[in-house]
């Protein structure tokens, strides 16, 4: 089926850091880069055309050589987590495909990293 794109720098989309554009690659006017630092977050709001589940294509970039681990969650209820390990450089994008549970409509996607170093800058998901 299709995929939707839900862009980081795109309402109703929230960034708890700075949309940046520095690194190419990206898709869209920018990506996330997070506060460095646990209880930020990069937010979508996915909408899904039924309950069930949805699968993440999560775009990303890792510059560091330390993955910088996040929670995943769905509408307040963890639904995962994702590694984020580093991709090389700040512009070598990569994607993390992950599956969770969804409502019928809107679903408030949160990604929430768990460790001091936050989160990858992030670009986009595709659901
Ligand atoms: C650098 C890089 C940012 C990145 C940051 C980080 O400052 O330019 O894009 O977000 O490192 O370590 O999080
Ligand atoms: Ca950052």
């Amino acid at each position: 089926a299709a995929t939707t794109r839900y862009e980081a720098e795109a309402s109703p989309s929230v960034c708890t850091g700075t949309i940046d554009s520095d690194w190419a690659g990206f898709s869209g006017s920018g990506f996330c880069n997070g506060d460095n630092g646990t209880g930020g977050y990069a937010q979508f709001t996915v909408n899904a055309s039924a309950a069930g589940t949805a699968t993440l294509h999560i775009r990303f970039a890792n510059g560091t050589t330390t993955a910088r681990p996040a929670n995943i969650t769905v509408n307040g209820t963890t639904a995962g987590t994702a590694s984020f390990e580093g991709t090389g450089a700040w512009s070598t994008w990569a994607t993390k495909t992950l599956t969770v549970p969804v409502r019928a409509g809107a679903n408030t996607v949160r990604l929430g990293p768990t460790t001091s170093a936050g989160l990858p800058n992030v670009d986009y998901v595709d659901v």
